[in-house]
Order: C-alpha cells, then structure tokens, then sequence
C-alpha cells in the first residue's frame, strides 16, 4: 500500500519539525498533541517557519497556503486512524511510547507502519506493545527537522524488509538523506553524540573553560555549526537528561551517565531555548551566559 497519509504524534520541537516536511512532501498530515493549547502553538511555530520562508522568497504565499491546507491538527488518537504511517515523536519516555503505541494498534488497519523518533530507546520494546512488530520501525530525525538532512532508518529484529524498505523510501520522500542503522541505543548519531556533549558539561562543571569559550573552542577549533553547551539549550536539557539516564541503564558506561550539574538544571527548570534559559538566558535580544552558580 502506497503512502498518502502520515500521522504525528507530538508537535513539540521534533513532531512539529516533522508534520512541517510531512505536509511539505505533499503527504496529508494529522499531528495529534495533547491539549488544544499546545498544539495551537505547535501549529504557530509551523506556520511561522513557513511565513519567514515566503518572505525570504524561498517558497510562494500560494505554496506555503498549500503545505498549510496539507496539516491538519487533533487531540484525538483515533483521528489517526487512516494513516498509512504514524510516527511518534513524544516526549522521551517508554512507558508513555508503548501506552500510545499499544492505543494505536488497537485502531489503525493492518497496513499501517508505526514508527518512532526516539533518540535513545530500544524500538523492539516499543513494537513488542504492538501485534505488529514486522511493521514498526525506528525514523530519527534531527533538530532542526526541516534543515538536517537526515534520517536514521532503524531495523529491529522484528522488522520486515518489506517495511524497512518502504520506510527508508518514505525518508527520502521527504527530501532526506536516510542511513540504515540496527536497534541499539543512540543508533549511530546519538552513540557518538551524547558521550561528547556530557562531556561538555562536565568542562563546564570542572570549570575547563568558560561556557562562552568551550563553545567557541568546538566551533572555530573543529568547525562544528554550534559549541556544545549552544547544542544542548537547543535539543533540550530535559530530553538530554533522559537520553543519558536511557543509555547509561543500557551500556553502564560512565561516559553516558548524567553530570549532576545537568540534572540539577533540569529539576530547576532550565530546559535550554524552549523554557528561556539553558546555559545561555534567552530572555533578552541576545543570549548571555547563565549563571550558574558554579
Ligand atoms: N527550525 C527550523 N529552521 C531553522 C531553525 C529552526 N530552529 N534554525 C535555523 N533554521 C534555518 C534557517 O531558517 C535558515 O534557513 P535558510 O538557509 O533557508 O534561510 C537555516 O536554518 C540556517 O539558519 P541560520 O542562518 O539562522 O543559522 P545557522 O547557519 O547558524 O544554522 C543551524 C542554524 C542549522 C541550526 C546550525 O546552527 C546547525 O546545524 N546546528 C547544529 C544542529 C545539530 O547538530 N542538530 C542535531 C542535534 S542532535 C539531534 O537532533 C538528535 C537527538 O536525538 C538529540
Ligand atoms: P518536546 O518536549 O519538544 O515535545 C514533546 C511533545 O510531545 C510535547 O509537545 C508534548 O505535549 C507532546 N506529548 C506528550 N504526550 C503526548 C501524547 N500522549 N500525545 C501527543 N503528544 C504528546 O520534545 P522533542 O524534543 O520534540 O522530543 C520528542 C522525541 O523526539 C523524543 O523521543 C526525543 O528523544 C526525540 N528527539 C529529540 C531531538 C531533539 O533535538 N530535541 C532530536 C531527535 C529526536
């Protein structure tokens, strides 16, 4: 069965990245968020995206009216019942995957693939909630969505070829370079991403350098597009800290376990962009370092 219409679930930072390229693909898109209020803003954030491009003359007014008309937002699972693919993109947690998972397949058709964005989890677990795991697969996307071009296309050992192959044919629909990867946590990007970045905190919390300078040493000393702390206000300190809390019960390696600094940032609210201050305050034109107290 051919896909024409993808279902999301979640329409944060990562959901929202996603419904935006679905519906830009030209698939009919439902994103399905958890209050009305939260997926008002969601749907603002999209809309707002797509109004910068038309001004900066990278897409029409008509053509951005179009992708709009493509998305269509709900707060009822069951309006994703007619999706020829769902991919979630809630918040990191297992327990919560496998409850909207295990919802889902009580209503969707047979035919649909369910897929998740998790960063960190194992997606055999998630489609062992399912009566479909020959039909569930792993599709990582990066932060910012509509810019990074790829997708990680993960294979359990459950999966078919049948649907990994149209999995990794649906990423490249969307405009996306996909790379095949097995069901460990982190796949490929995350393995080697994660362990950097609490290192960077741990720079921070062992005071190597300044926050400033630890940024600038990655960016001019390595040419990455942003430092490390930059990075991790811009994923989520919160999604962070559970990515590391999920691998470190994984491997048992040190280099994934959560510095403290991260998790007391995290329980005093400082999430990074999304909450205004991470370790950089976003609150003014500019972002200046936090103080942290250290
Ligand atoms: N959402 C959507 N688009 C965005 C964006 C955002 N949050 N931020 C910037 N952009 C777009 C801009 O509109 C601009 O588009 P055009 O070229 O069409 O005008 C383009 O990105 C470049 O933006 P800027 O010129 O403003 O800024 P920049 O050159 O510094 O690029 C960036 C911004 C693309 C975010 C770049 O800094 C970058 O690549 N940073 C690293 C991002 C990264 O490493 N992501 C992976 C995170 S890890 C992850 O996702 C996995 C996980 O599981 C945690
Ligand atoms: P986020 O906090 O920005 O968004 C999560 C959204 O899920 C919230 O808006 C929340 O209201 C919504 N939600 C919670 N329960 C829901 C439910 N039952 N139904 C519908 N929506 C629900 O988080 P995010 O950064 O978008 O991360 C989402 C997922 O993507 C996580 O699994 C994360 O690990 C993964 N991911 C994150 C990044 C990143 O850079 N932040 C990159 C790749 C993958």
């Amino acid at each position: 069965m051919e896909i024409k219409t993808v279902g999301v679930i979640g329409c944060g930072l990562m959901g929202g990245g996603i419904a935006q390229v679905a519906a830009q693909a030209g698939f009919k898109t439902v994103v399905r968020e958890v209050n009305d209020d939260v997926l008002q803003k969601g749907l603002a954030r999209i809309d707002k995206f797509l109004s910068r491009s038309v001004e900066k003359g990278k897409m029409t007014a008509e053509q951005k009216d179009a992708v709009m008309a493509n998305l269509h937002g709900t707060t009822e699972l069951a309006a994703l019942k007619e999706c020829d693919i769902i991919i979630e993109a809630v918040v990191e947690n297992i327990d919560l995957k496998k409850e909207i998972f295990s919802e889902l397949d009580k209503t969707c058709p047979a035919h649909t693939i369910f897929a998740s964005n998790t960063s960190s989890l194992t997606v055999t677990e998630m489609a062992a909630a399912t009566n479909r795991p020959d039909r569930f697969v792993g599709l990582h996307f990066f932060n910012p969505v509509p810019v990074m071009k790829l997708v990680e296309v993960v294979r359990t050992i459950a999966t078919s070829q049948e649907t990994f192959d149209k999995a990794f044919a649906f990423g490249t629909s969307l405009g996306k370079e996909p790379i095949a990867c097995k069901d460990n946590s982190g796949f490929v990007v995350n393995l080697l991403l994660v362990p950097y970045l609490l290192d960077a905190i741990r720079a921070v919390e062992n005071g190597v350098a300044s926050v400033e300078d630890i940024d600038k040493g990655m960016q001019l000393g390595c040419g990455y597009p942003m430092g490390p702390l930059t990075l991790l206000d811009f994923v989520g300190l919160d999604t962070t800290y559970y990515i590391a809390n999920i691998m470190f019960d994984e491997y048992r390696e040190s280099k994934y376990a959560p510095p403290p600094l991260l998790r007391k940032m995290v329980m005093a609210g400082y999430y990074g962009r999304k909450s205004g201050k991470g370790f950089y305050d976003y609150s003014g034109d500019k972002p200046v370092v936090s103080d942290l107290g250290l």
